[in-house]
């Protein structure tokens, strides 16, 4: 599957470059953290109880981790183009004792790498600006997605 490099995309610039995205990550922890907290109240609000769960565009983690500390049951997966943003994720999953239940993986947002309707919730937060196609994101998002229940 191609996988676009994160200099290729068009705010790559600022993701390419490990100062810049450990900044991104320290300003914007506790906002990214506030929307998994919302995310979690929003799915109560439907009595829905994930279980496999993908953030595109995971950043430094703390949306997905928010969430995935509200639903014990559910698996989580991240995705990003950004290493450093990963190393992050990563490091503050394992501090948060969620790395059993929590992934993150290097993958591109328009080519994801996961069968069809293999996830019960599908989120992402500004990052469909970023990337190139979007359209093919949200196709890709609509993919993955397993059809509602209801
Ligand atoms: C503005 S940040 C948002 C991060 C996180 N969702 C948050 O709310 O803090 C956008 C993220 O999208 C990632 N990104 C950009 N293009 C991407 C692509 N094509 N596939 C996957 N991730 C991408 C960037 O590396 C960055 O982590």
């Amino acid at each position: 599957m191609k996988r676009t490099p994160i200099h290729e995309t068009r705010f790559g610039w600022i993701f390419q470059d490990a100062e810049l995205s450990a900044d991104y990550a320290k300003h914007h922890a506790a906002g990214a953290h506030k929307a998994g907290e919302q995310f979690a109240i929003l799915l109560n609000r439907e009595n829905r109880t994930p279980g496999r769960v993908l953030d595109i565009g995971s950043g430094s983690g703390d949306t997905l981790l928010a969430l995935t500390g509200r639903f014990p049951e559910a698996e989580c997966v991240g995705v990003d183009l950004c290493q450093t943003l990963l190393d992050i994720a990563r490091r503050k999953a394992f501090e948060q004792g969620l790395n059993s239940r929590v992934r993150f993986e290097e993958a591109d947002a328009t080519a994801l790498p996961f069968d069809d309707a293999s996830f019960d919730v599908v989120f992402s937060q500004d990052t469909l600006h970023m990337v190139d196609d979007p359209v093919r994101m949200l196709s890709e998002c609509a993919r993955v997605l397993k059809a509602a229940s209801r």
